[in-house]
């Protein structure tokens, strides 16, 4: 029953509660120290080989429980062993869950409110699932390549954004008594050569290995992380690719220097699965879990398990070494509970993951018996639903086209339409050099690991549909983008009052786009609907980026960024296109008129590369991607910019931005007595600022402002590379017609500090710190600033 759901205009300004599904309140997560104290305890009673277990994932003895990481049980001490699943979306490759927004959906919606529900909503079907562990959130890549396979699992490529959608996602999530795993631990920015390649001769290609100077790595890749640590993430999944030439899961700089010490960072490193090349090198620095680890038949060598045994015995791990790596895998299980009332796993995970990796056919899934799959989905279409709508960005709107109102008379053209003609699993490759994807069919979320099969999809033909039949109105189809592109129009007669084009891009995990394009001839067929109908609205389901040339066509009167919206697809944009929510999506990154403005290319080398280690590629452009490249660039304008987007009302920011200190001066550095926690100094959260500006809806609808704050630190104070303006602050306010609130922002020292690399810390500097605060990056309103010494 959607229509109970949103069923007046007035429900955007009475957000949903979200109501647990758990009806046992959950016992409180102890402390970091108490769990540590618990693991340390544990590990005390193990044996050497048990030790090794913990550091090693495995299918363990029968009952085989075949999760996409499994640790085995050490029965005479009643653990249960963990099951990890796939992935930052949802409960993958299992049935009765629900299909969740993709990260870049979330970080749409600028609403601290929506990405936490939507954690604790995860968090509940992973519960209810008996899964421990689930393998996300992520936040690399961020997006320095628009085509990377992967940016649509993360948040986008501002730090600050992608900060707080991964701390609200992780308390969710772990609210629920779930670990996560926040990845890919860093700078796995493209898909391209993320692995290493043996050549036909046996040479081994390294992977990619992005080479980030320390102040970048700092304000950008690792911003985020820290959120997610300081939130409480259980695990950090190390990265396949190398970073600044040593494997990510093997980079003690990176791993114990940098997450471990500065982070204080108390839970533990997780592999990517297959990411780990040897044994010592690894062990020692700082990985202290393999994944998938002793598994026969994966495929992939096991380098922990019995070599990590021998590496201990011959001395070259250290058994403290060791005792910490299984402490550390423990101690998130003391941390949630895990021991006390974690629920029984779904019998139905084994065959229903067996069935959609491997198909009805394989011995795997043969040996299981079909059972029903206990469904979790609760009421979660609900928030997925209002999620979808609120990550919708409204980029164009012209002539009054939209909201809809009495409009009886529809064209519904396009692929994104209807229902997937290939059923609506995850979408593994049909074949070598196929890209994966599908032609015909809505497209709500992305590809690989954080792909969902889907155990409900509301597709927009049906919920539009639908939605015209009860207005006693009709609609037209044209599906086919191949028809619509060659202008083939004579079955549509009359010509609708309003065109609906649903367009989409693909991305998946492994591969990255091949442009930055919608797909299926979506360029001509815009062009030839718009030829045809001067009311033409085009809705794009894509990862992120995409190109629109014909964005100021005359008669493309509206365009809705709607991109992965979860299972609600159809629901979340009917809401959006008839005003039953107002748009308040914003967007996560900025949409370039061409590709050479978006940022550096993907590396790509030629097949015959011959070098080990010819994969590398040096982050030069430091922190200037997205809107700090433009600001950096004079004379580039994107065509629609970070932060950008419209609502159906109109708001005005008042002329003073009002900016004071908290504190008694500004330090410059962090009072290091005041301790370290996990996310770092506890001095760095510490507000240092509040900033206020006064917001007012000065149109004659409700609707929902996102007003931004913008810090631009001193260029003569400060090393060379600092962008000219970082995202500091964004608030998301409902507003009546006429009425004024107040923004309000508390600044941390993290926020007006850059990262000094001779001093290796924070730093704020001195001079003149000024605040922008505005509805874009581009669309500043007002101005001050804070004098420091
Ligand atoms: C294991 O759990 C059982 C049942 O809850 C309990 O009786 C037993 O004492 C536990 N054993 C240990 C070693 O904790
Ligand atoms: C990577 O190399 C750059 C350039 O030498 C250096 O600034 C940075 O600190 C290194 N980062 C790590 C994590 O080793
Ligand atoms: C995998 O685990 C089994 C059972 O514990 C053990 O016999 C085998 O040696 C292990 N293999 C590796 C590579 O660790
Ligand atoms: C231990 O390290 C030594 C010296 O590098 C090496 O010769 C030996 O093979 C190693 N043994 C194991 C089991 O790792
Ligand atoms: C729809 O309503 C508007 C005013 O709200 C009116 O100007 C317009 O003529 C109506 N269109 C139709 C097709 O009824
Ligand atoms: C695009 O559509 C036109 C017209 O139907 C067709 O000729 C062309 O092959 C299509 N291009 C692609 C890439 O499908
Ligand atoms: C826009 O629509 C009008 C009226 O249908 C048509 O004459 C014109 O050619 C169209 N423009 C484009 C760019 O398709
Ligand atoms: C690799 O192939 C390209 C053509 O595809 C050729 O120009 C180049 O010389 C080759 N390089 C090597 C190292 O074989
Ligand atoms: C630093 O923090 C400690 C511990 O909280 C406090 O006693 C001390 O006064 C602080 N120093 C400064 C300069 O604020
Ligand atoms: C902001 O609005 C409030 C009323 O909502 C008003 O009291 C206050 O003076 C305004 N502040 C500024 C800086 O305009």
């Amino acid at each position: 029953m959607h229509t109970a759901i949103a069923p007046s205009f007035v429900c955007v300004l009475t957000a949903l509660q979200y109501v647990s599904a758990i009806d046992v309140p959950l016992k409180a997560p102890l402390s970091w120290d108490e769990a540590s104290e618990k693991a340390r305890n544990f590990v005390s009673q193990l044996k050497l080989s048990e030790k090794i277990g913990l550091a090693t994932g495995s299918y363990g003895s029968p009952p085989f429980l075949p999760c996409v990481g499994t640790l085995a049980p050490i029965e005479r001490l009643n653990y249960s062993g963990l099951c990890m699943s796939d992935g930052p979306n949802g409960v993958n490759r299992a049935d009765g869950v629900s299909v969740f927004a993709s990260g870049i959906t979330v970080a749409a919606t600028w609403d601290r409110r929506l990405m936490h529900e939507r954690g604790l909503a995860l968090g509940e079907e992973f519960r209810m699932k008996g899964i421990h562990v689930l393998l996300g959130p992520s936040t690399g890549p961020m997006g320095r390549h628009p085509r990377g396979g992967r940016n649509w699992e993360g948040f986008g490529p501002d730090p600050y954004l992608a900060g707080v959608a991964m701390s609200e996602s992780v308390s969710g999530i772990v609210a629920n008594g779930v670990q996560t795993s926040s990845k890919h631990y860093i700078g796995n920015e493209q898909e391209t050569q993320r692995v290493p390649s043996t050549r036909d001769d046996g040479t081994v290609i390294e992977a990619i290995s992005a080479n980030i100077d320390d102040r970048t790595l700092h304000e950008l890749y690792l911003w985020p992380f820290a959120n997610a640590i300081r939130a409480g993430t259980s695990s950090v999944m190390c990265a396949y690719s190398r970073l600044n030439q040593t494997y990510s899961c093997a980079n003690s700089e990176i791993l114990k220097a940098i997450l471990k010490d500065e982070l204080a960072f108390p839970g533990y490193v997780v592999s990517d699965w297959g990411a780990t090349h040897s044994t010592v090198n690894f062990a020692e620095a700082g990985l202290d879990l393999e994944m998938p680890g002793n598994v026969t038949g994966s495929g992939i060598p096991c380098y922990f398990g019995d070599e990590l045994l021998e590496a201990v015995q011959a001395n070259n791990v250290s058994t403290k070494r060791l005792d910490d790596m299984a402490t550390r895998v423990m101690t998130p299980y003391f941390r949630l509970n895990q021991d006390m009332d974690f629920p029984a796993m779904d019998p139905a995970t084994g065959p229903t993951f067996l069935v959609t990796q491997f198909g009805h056919g394989s011995p795997l899934a043969r040996a299981y018996a079909e059972v029903p799959a206990l469904d979790v989905r609760a009421d979660h279409a609900r928030g997925i639903r209002e999620l979808g709508a609120a990550g919708t960005v409204l980029l164009k709107n012209v002539n009054g086209a939209l909201p809809l109102t009495n409009e009886t008379s529809f064209a519904l053209f396009g692929n994104g339409l209807p229902d997937p003609t290939i059923g609506s699993a995850f979408v593994p490759p049909r074949a070598e050099d196929v890209p994966e994807g599908f032609e015909m069919g809505a497209l709500d979320i992305g590809g690989g690991s954080g792909s969902m099969r889907h155990t409900n999809l509301v597709s927009p033909l049906e919920a539009i549909r639908n939605k015209v039949n009860a207005l006693g109105g009709r609609v037209q189809l044209l599906l086919d983008n191949n028809e619509i592109a060659a202008g083939r129009f004579s079955t549509i007669y009359p010509t609708p009052q309003v065109c609906l084009l649903f367009l989409k891009a693909y991305a998946s995990e492994g591969t990255d786009r091949p442009d930055l394009n919608l797909q299926w001839n979506a360029t001509m067929a815009v062009e030839s609907t718009a030829a045809l109908c001067p009311n033409t609205i085009v809705v794009t389901h894509g990862p992120g980026v995409v190109l629109m040339p014909w964005a100021n066509n005359e008669n493309v009167t509206a365009i809705l960024a709607a991109h992965y919206p979860g299972e609600e697809i159809g629901n979340s944009i009917t809401d959006v296109l008839w005003g039953t929510v107002e748009p308040s999506g914003r967007l996560p990154y900025s949409i370039p008129m061409e590709e050479s403005d978006a940022g550096p290319p993907i590396l790509i080398l030629p097949e015959n590369t011959t070098n080990p280690s010819a994969w590398t590629e040096d982050f030069v452009e430091g922190q200037m991607i997205d809107y700090r490249y433009f600001d950096a660039s004079p004379g580039q304008e994107p065509l629609y910019e970070f932060g950008f987007g419209l609502s159906y009302t109109e708001f005005e920011m008042g002329e003073s931005l009002n900016a004071r200190l908290v504190v008694d001066s500004l330090n410059r550095y962090a009072n290091k007595s005041m301790g370290i926690e996990p996310g770092g100094l506890v001095d760095l959260w510490t507000n240092v600022a509040v900033v206020t500006v006064n917001i007012t809806n000065s149109g004659h609808r409700a609707g929902a402002a996102v007003p931004q704050v913008y810090v631009s630190l001193p260029q003569d104070t400060t090393p060379q590379g600092t962008p000219v303006k970082v995202l500091r602050g964004f608030s998301k306010l409902y507003l009546q017609p006429g009425e004024t609130q107040q923004a309000k922002w508390e600044l941390m020292r993290r926020d007006l500090s850059y990262w000094d690399v001779e001093e290796r810390e924070w730093v704020i500097p001195r001079g003149s710190i000024y605040l922008s605060s505005g509805f874009s990056s581009a669309d500043l309103r007002a101005n001050t600033m804070i004098t420091n010494g």
